[in-house]
């Protein structure tokens, strides 16, 4: 079965970290004996917008829309166009119009890489947040009244529907069941927040019990974020509401080191729109045109893309292969303290790959 991979590099860092991603994917193609196609697209960048005026084609859709997947590198050019201009007009509408309800990020220790938290090794951190996203606390439901007077009101409500709930905890409850760990945490803030907080547990419960296998907890957020930092070992797959699983997924990945490593899952676990996966970081335009960028990021965003796609043993031996070059001083950039450049290191992953 032959895959259609629609592959958007975008700005700045994105086209020097995606040509190493579609190395080793190139290279585990080979070695695991997988078709892949991989169609490039211009859109979604500044150089793209300067000839168009626009950050994508009016037919977009119909170009990427039937591919098995999408392989994004980073957009935004500052300097040139504003980031709600260029993010909204391109990475945003991803995600909304393919419907990509689950953000995914796993948070893993890799060895090479200093943990910000003192006395943690590979092995203490290796977890999933999955987050929400696409309804919750991110509602456009609200307003202003009695503006610039004194009386002033805003209002903002979360939304949470039985089906954007349930979908997001099956997915979250189904990648529990596959990990060896088999155990699931919800954020929560049922304390709090009085109503719709209370229903998502309701609903983690009633989740809970197609699921005997998997073992579960919950906790408020507020406590929840300080077990991140103080107890990173007792986590294996946490859900959570968009507000909650926005700052978790940053707050994850930001105990395990560098912004350079971390990938993104935005996922369409139905299949009818393709998915989207993507380094968490952006286009980086301090160190952009030098060649220096860490590829890791990019990299295990191609394995997370081959484990959806229903590769797992092939997505597994790129992750080891990643853990066996950041050991490698030689071989990690700069930013982990290396000497390698881009090309070094993702040449490297690649040929991990073809050995293993
Ligand atoms: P950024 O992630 O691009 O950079 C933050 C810092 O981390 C910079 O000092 C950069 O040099 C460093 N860094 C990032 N990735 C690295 C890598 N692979 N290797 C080594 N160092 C790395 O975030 P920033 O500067 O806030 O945003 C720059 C542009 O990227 C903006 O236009 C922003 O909107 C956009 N952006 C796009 C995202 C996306 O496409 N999903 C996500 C985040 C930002
Ligand atoms: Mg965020």
């Amino acid at each position: 079965n032959a895959l259609k991979i629609a592959v958007i590099a975008g700005d700045g860092i994105g086209k020097e970290v995606m040509p190493e991603g579609l190395r080793v994917l190139r290279a585990a193609a080979e070695r695991f004996g997988l078709d892949i196609t991989f169609d490039e697209f211009p859109f979604s960048s500044w150089d793209y917008y300067e000839q168009h005026g626009r950050m994508l084609p009016v037919d977009w859709k119909d170009q990427i829309g039937g591919h098995d997947a999408i392989y994004f590198g980073a957009v935004g050019w500052p300097e040139k166009i504003a980031d709600h201009v260029s993010l909204w007009g391109s990475l945003l509408l991803f995600r909304r119009e393919f419907d990509q309800y689950v953000n995914l990020r796993p948070v893993r220790l890799m060895p090479g890489v200093p943990s910000p938290l003192a006395g943690r090794k590979p092995g203490d951190i290796d977890f999933y947040v999955v987050r929400e996203n696409t309804e919750g606390e991110y509602s456009s439901i609200g307003g202003r009244m009695f503006e610039g007077t004194e009386r002033e009101v805003v209002v903002q409500e979360t939304v949470m529907s039985r089906v954007g709930v349930d979908r997001i905890l099956r997915f979250a409850f189904e990648l529990a069941r596959r990990t060896p760990k088999k155990h699931l945490t919800s954020a929560t803030k049922s304390n709090g927040i009085a109503i719709t907080m209370p229903y998502w547990d309701e609903r983690v419960e009633a989740m809970a019990k197609h699921y005997p296998d998997v073992k579960w907890d919950k906790y408020h957020i507020d406590i929840l974020t300080a077990h991140f930092v103080l107890n990173p070992q007792r986590f294996n797959v946490v859900v959570a509401s968009n507000l909650f699983g926005d700052i978790l997924s940053d707050l994850g990945p930001a105990c395990t080191g560098t912004i350079g490593i971390a990938p993104s899952g935005n996922i369409n676990p139905a299949g009818d729109f393709p998915s989207l996966f993507e380094p968490v970081h952006g286009s980086a335009p301090d160190i952009a045109g030098q060649g220096i960028a860490n590829p890791v990021g990019q990299i295990w965003a191609g394995a997370m893309m081959l484990d959806h796609l229903g590769h797992a043993q092939a997505a597994a031996a790129i992750v080891r292969a990643i853990e066996e070059v950041l050991a490698q001083k030689p071989l990690r950039t700069r930013d982990l303290g290396g000497l390698a450049d881009t090309e070094t290191c993702g040449a490297a992953i690649a040929d991990a790959v073809a050995r293993s």
